[in-house]
């Protein structure tokens, strides 16, 4: 499962794309609207730091509104895919932006059916969003599950894209049930780092290698050799 950052702050793209982790980045209007600063400049800087597929949002009601603003949002980046909201109109815009070699990320999508409809109409990715339907008490985990069937067994070219992550649980969850990506929000990719085994393992290497002083020295050695 590939991991995009999900997020509208370069400071925490420019933090953990340093990681080596990240293959793309989501945006949407409301994480730009927590944002100082231009739409299009966090976009370009988002895309170079991922250097991979970058979702930036439509917000048009109409499909010729959609289509009009997913052209003007490519022209921001090589990486921009379009995000397009589930709708009939969503639908109409997805196929028209694919036909014309957009990438295009169907977003809001709460059910099979839908993600049925969002592949058909050529979306690149297909966003279901697993908090905010854990939020009213429909199991995720199942929808989830159901899409990445339909999808996956009818080998379409969709890709399922887990969104509205919200715990490293999800992530686990998105992950053995076949999701080909998954967008993370930065506090989420933290929790994912941190153990505190890991901590404490380092701690006592560290602690061991310091009891033998010699040991910093042939390595110090070892490391100028090889530097030539
Ligand atoms: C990403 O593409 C979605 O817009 C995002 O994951 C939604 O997350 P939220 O439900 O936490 O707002």
């Amino acid at each position: 499962m590939e991991l995009f950052i999900d997020t509208g702050a370069v400071s925490e793209v420019e933090e953990i794309a340093a990681w080596g982790v990240l293959s793309g980045a989501t945006t949407n209007p409301s994480l730009l609207a927590k944002e100082d600063g231009e739409p299009g400049d966090i976009i370009r800087k988002i895309a170079d730091l991922v250097d991979g597929p970058t979702s930036a949002e439509v917000v048009s009601p109409t499909v010729e509104g959609m289509i009009e603003e997913g052209r003007a949002l490519r022209t921001l980046h090589e990486h921009v895919t379009v995000k397009v909201p589930f709708s009939a109109e969503g639908l109409a815009a997805t196929r028209a932006l694919t036909d014309e070699g957009a990438m295009v990320n169907m977003t809001l999508v709460f059910s099979p059916n839908q993600a049925l409809l969002a592949a058909s109409a050529g979306a690149t990715f297909v966003s279901c969003f697993m908090g905010r339907l854990d939020d009213v008490s429909v199991d995720s985990a199942k929808v989830l599950e159901e899409i990445v069937d339909v999808l996956h067994s009818r080998d379409l070219d969709s890709k399922v894209l887990a969104a509205s992550i919200r715990h490293p649980e999800h992530m686990v969850t998105a992950a053995s049930l076949g999701c080909d990506i998954a967008t993370v929000p930065a506090k989420v990719l933290h929790q994912m780092l941190n153990h505190p085994l890991t901590t404490e393992g380092a701690a006592k290497f560290e602690e061991d290698w310091k009891s033998r002083p010699e040991f910093a020295e042939w390595l110090g050695g070892l490391v100028a050799k090889n530097k030539g």
